[in-house]
């Protein structure tokens, strides 16, 4: 049997498990999972309706994905980065983004051959990468800005480096990743002569001045990307599991053969929806990061009354909040923190250390989801009251 000697996902399944059980016992908010708990876009319901009317989409989708989704993400990527992909070579539907991760990470490396990811990273990375046979090396975004250190950076790079995983913009941090970082990544991509995976699931959830910049759009990198998208955040229905995969035509190939011999294809009624969903992009984009913008301002007001102090929230729907020196002074970490919020304020939230394997550094935060209800928000707040006066 497989041996996963990713300790993060074993601590995370626990963990997790239990502030679940906890959770539930005492009745908390939930600002963990990070899924909205309000419906997505009536457009997206009224196509999937639509879809089980059509006959052919009762049966098998074509192993890259149907025709009118590939079309009309070839045109996604043209039309908002000026990035060229073939939909007929460079571009495969997944089952989400996690199946993206798996084919793309299967399909890339052999055993030996060496991967980077920054921590904390998105769980799934690490696991792809081992079940690939590759070793991981791992380098850590410090501080509140959660920023790679240059020579740390450099020194993960070896000859032996394949791949990179990097999320863009960033779980569970909130970062947007600028242009003079991604010039750096990209330059010692193109040194090492190896290739980076772009996970940009929270490509449309940007805030304030931050501007998404696909590391593909680069100079020389759209042939060294695999740019991994997946329409569940943006649509707001994760159940939806559609994602993508988009690469060079040879890259793409690989991936393929992995692809069809994993699931073979995607749900056609599903990717029907989303081919649907690309088409309002121009009116719902605007309106999806407006209500975004409010949830993340309505989460950092909460906190801020509480007494906690947030870290900036550039992207994503998630903010990493500092555990209080208070709380550090009595020894509290990110688990024992979790915890006590669930007791004692009824309010759920994730430890981050489950998405660190190298530094401590994620002991310091607790994760808060702000993909909720104003209401859900609102009650957390008053859930929060007092918080730092009961320590
Ligand atoms: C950074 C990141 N990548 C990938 C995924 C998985 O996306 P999907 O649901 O499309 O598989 C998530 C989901 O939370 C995520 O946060």
């Amino acid at each position: 049997m497989k041996e996963f000697n990713s300790t993060a996902s074993s601590i995370k399944e626990s963990i997790f498990s239990q502030m679940t059980v906890l959770a539930k016992k005492y009745n908390a908010i939930n600002l963990s999972q990070g899924f909205p708990d309000f419906e997505g876009p009536a457009f997206i319901r009224e196509a999937l309706k639509e879809a089980v009317g059509i006959k052919a989409l009762g049966q098998y989708a074509p192993m890259p994905g149907i025709p009118l989704l590939l079309e009309n993400l070839e045109r996604h990527f043209a039309s908002q980065y000026q990035l060229s992909y073939d939909k007929l070579t460079s571009l495969t539907i997944t089952n989400g983004a996690t199946e993206a991760i798996m084919v793309a990470s299967l399909a890339l490396l052999e055993p030996g051959d060496e991967v980077i990811l920054f921590e904390p990273f998105y769980d799934s990375y690490p696991v792809a990468a081992e079940l690939a046979g590759a070793k991981v090396k791992v380098v850590t975004l410090h501080g509140d800005d959660f920023r790679w250190n240059d020579d740390e950076l450099r020194q993960a790079f070896s000859p032996k480096t394949k791949l990179i995983y990097f999320n863009n913009p960033h779980n569970p941090t909130g970062r947007v990743f600028n242009k003079d970082e991604l010039l750096q990544l990209s330059e010692l991509v193109k040194e090492y002569d190896c290739y980076i995976l772009s996970d940009e699931v929270y490509e449309f959830l940007t805030f304030d001045d931050n501007q998404h910049i696909p590391i593909a759009t680069l100079p020389e990198m759209q042939e060294r990307t695999l740019t991994i998208g997946s329409a569940g955040k943006t649509f707001g229905h994760t159940g939806l599991k559609v994602g993508w995969l988009a690469s060079s035509p040879e890259i793409s190939h690989a991936c393929r053969m992995v692809h069809q011999f994993n699931v073979f294809s995607v749900n056609p009624m599903a990717q029907y929806a989303v081919a649907k969903g690309l088409e309002q992009m121009g009116s719902y984009s605007k309106e999806f990061k407006k209500l975004y913008t409010h949830k993340r301002d309505l989460m950092h007001h909460v906190l801020l009354e509480s007494g906690l102090t947030p870290c900036q929230t550039e992207g994503t729907y998630f903010t990493l909040v500092p555990i209080p020196k208070s709380f550090l002074e009595q020894d509290y970490d990110d688990i024992s923190f979790c915890r006590y919020l669930i007791e004692k304020h009824h309010t759920a939230t994730i430890p981050p250390s489950a998405f660190y394997r190298k530094s401590d550094e994620g002991k310091r935060y607790l994760r808060f989801c702000f993909a909720k209800s104003e209401e859900l928000l609102k009650e957390a707040g008053s859930n929060l009251q007092n918080l730092l006066k009961k320590s």
